[in-house]
């Protein structure tokens, strides 16, 4: 049996709960910040994801740390705006681009990271003279293979944006590294795949901002504080910022990392529609949507039954457990085989790391309304 995964939330995450319709996200701001702030004071520059996790709030708390914003359409650029982040604060990466969207980010001022020759070729066409960043393919990584340039279609990206007096102002792969503080275990192909783009500039710029995306873990479950990625960012200084500078080009070192910073600031609270006591295992379905198919299948769980004072955790002897959301395939587990306390119908189940992605890539399935994201402060001092 798996060892049980650690929920314990902060109380005044339980008190919210203990008041709230389920289904709910909630959002512990205080987390958030420190987890947001701590990343950003390890890196020269911090582009939040905005699709990670888009509540207005979430994003006002980015701002005001001093993180970019990093959106993928025009969507998001109208939320990043509405923080009254300036134009040159955003930034902009995506395999889908069009004209009207090259425009809007031109005019701001933003900047974005080309993801392929034929955004090269419009960005050209649209905006001469005005400097754009690449983004490289990776390989496969979290994300599989289909964001940014080959490696082998740089030399003909350079050329287009010269000839049309583009400036290069940034590059981009997305690290997508397990173990980004480990030097023994950084792995990361971005670096190699960036290094050779350095090598490969003829003139490098005065000043250039190389973005490592993100794509970290949120393993382990238990981790409290986020990596740093400090083994990453000295792989980076030593490989792609040194040589550089060496050459007069100053180098700002960038990450875009969502979910491995963002995830352990949310839960998820729904309520148990469901028990069965099967002979291998016991099965509970949530009164609730889950993502389909989700990326892990090992999210910490607990479970919890209101009470005049409050929620109390269920605590009867662990059974193999696997939980699953309310939608029609197998495929939307929340938590399979751990050991869990036999819940009844309408007791409330806390899912942790849920403050990234899950709540966006929810369907409301069966007429089900999308279950709102709450903003919880720290409790007041008594
Ligand atoms: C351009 C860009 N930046 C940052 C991210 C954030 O990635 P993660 O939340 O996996 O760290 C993504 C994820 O799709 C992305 O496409």
């Amino acid at each position: 049996m798996p060892p049980a995964p650690a929920l314990s939330p902060p109380p005044e995450v339980l008190n919210r709960a203990a008041h709230l319709e389920a289904p709910a996200f909630l959002l512990h701001r205080p987390t958030l910040v420190a987890r947001l702030s701590a990343l950003r004071a390890a890196w020269d520059a911090y582009a939040y994801p905005v699709k990670a996790q888009p509540h207005p709030d979430a994003l006002a708390a980015a701002v005001a740390l001093g993180l970019d914003l990093d959106v993928c359409g025009s969507e998001e650029l109208d939320a990043a705006l509405a923080t009254g982040a300036e134009g040159h604060r955003i930034t902009w990466t995506s395999p889908w681009g069009d004209a009207a969207l090259f425009d809007r980010l031109a005019s701001l001022g933003a900047r974005a990271y080309l993801d392929s020759l034929d955004q090269v070729a419009l960005w050209s066409a649209r905006h001469p003279g005005r400097g754009a960043g690449l983004r490289l393919s990776a390989g496969p990584g979290t994300y599989g293979e289909k964001f940014g340039l080959a490696v082998a279609d740089l030399p003909a990206a350079l050329t287009h944006l010269r000839a049309a007096g583009c400036s290069l102002t940034g590059l981009h792969a997305h690290a997508s590294v397990t173990a980004p503080d480990d030097p023994d275990e950084l792995a990361a192909p971005a670096l190699d795949v960036l290094a050779g783009a350095v090598g490969a500039l003829d003139e490098p710029p005065a000043t250039l901002r190389i973005s490592l995306g993100g794509g970290w873990p949120v393993r382990p479950l238990t981790e409290s504080a986020p990596s740093l990625g400090t083994a990453l960012l000295e792989a980076a200084r030593a490989r792609l910022a040194e040589p550089l500078r060496q050459r007069g080009c100053t180098v700002t070192l960038a990450v875009e990392v969502g979910e491995h910073v963002l995830a352990p600031a949310g839960v998820y609270v729904a309520r148990v529609a469901a028990v069965h006591d099967r002979a291998e295992r016991r099965v509970v379905v949530l009164a609730a949507p889950w993502v389909v198919a989700p990326r892990y299948e090992d999210y910490p769980v607990g479970f919890f039954r209101p009470g005049r004072d409050g929620l109390h955790p269920l605590d009867t002897a662990p059974g193999p457990t696997t939980v699953y959301g309310a939608s029609n395939g197998p495929a939307d587990v929340v938590s399979r085989g751990a050991p869990l306390p036999r819940p009844q119908i309408g007791d409330l189940a806390i899912i942790g790391h849920c403050g990234a992605y899950l709540s966006t890539l929810m369907a409301p399935f069966n007429g089900r309304s999308m279950p709102p994201m709450l903003m919880v402060d720290e409790s007041p001092a008594p």
